[in-house]
């Protein structure tokens, strides 16, 4: 097997598009994320260009393979500290290594946007990303038992949470 170099990098917003069409897939999928309509590249766009939110991309061979993103948690200002992470991988390209790399990545720079406690909600079926989140060291708070609605069903969700050492707590 040919093992192909790929890097962890900042998005650009060429790359917008191609991290658009990676999520709308897993929406399409179906059992990743609570999302049920595919989300505009514009928005991605947006994101990169705000400076409390960060998106990573891997790219392979000059494709976008995968992203992930900090967000802020919650706008209320006691909150600022606290970030929530997701990662994304294209269908065919998962179990080599991108999400974990990716989530990773976020973690370590996480004190360098401000943030303190990341924040992860996983879909509770949905092994795989609850097996990266432990993998990066996030531990569980508790499950939101039917907190979501999506296909005529009632969803669970997984809350987990990694606190992340800030040398500098926001005023
Ligand atoms: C969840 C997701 C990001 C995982 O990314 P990935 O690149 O496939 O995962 P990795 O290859 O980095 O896996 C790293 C390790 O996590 C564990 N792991 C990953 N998927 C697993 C699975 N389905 N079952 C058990 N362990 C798993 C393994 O220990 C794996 O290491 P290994 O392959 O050497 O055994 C990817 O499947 C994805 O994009 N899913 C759809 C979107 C999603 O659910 N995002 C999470 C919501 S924020």
């Amino acid at each position: 097997m040919t093992v192909m170099a790929s890097s962890v990098r900042g998005a650009r917003p060429a790359d917008a598009p191609a991290i658009a069409a990676i999520y709308d897939a897993a929406v399409a999928r179906g059992g990743m994320t609570l999302d049920t309509h595919p989300i505009t590249a514009t928005l991605y766009a947006e994101q990169m260009a705000a400076s409390d939110h960060l998106l990573l991309v891997v790219e392979v061979a000059g494709r976008v393979r995968a992203w992930g993103r900090l967000v802020p948690w919650s706008a209320k200002h006691g909150y600022r500290s606290s970030a929530e992470a997701s990662v994304f991988v294209a269908l065919d390209a998962v179990r080599q290594g991108h999400g974990l790399r990716l989530l990773n990545a976020l973690v370590e720079a996480a004190p360098g946007l401000g943030y303190h406690h990341i924040v992860g909600r996983v879909w509770t079926e949905n092994t795989s990303s609850l097996a990266i989140c432990l993998e990066a060291g996030f531990e569980q708070v508790g499950v939101q038992r039917e907190v979501g609605r999506v296909g005529g069903r009632w969803v669970d969700v997984t809350i987990l949470q990694r606190i992340v050492p800030s040398d500098t707590p926001p005023a």
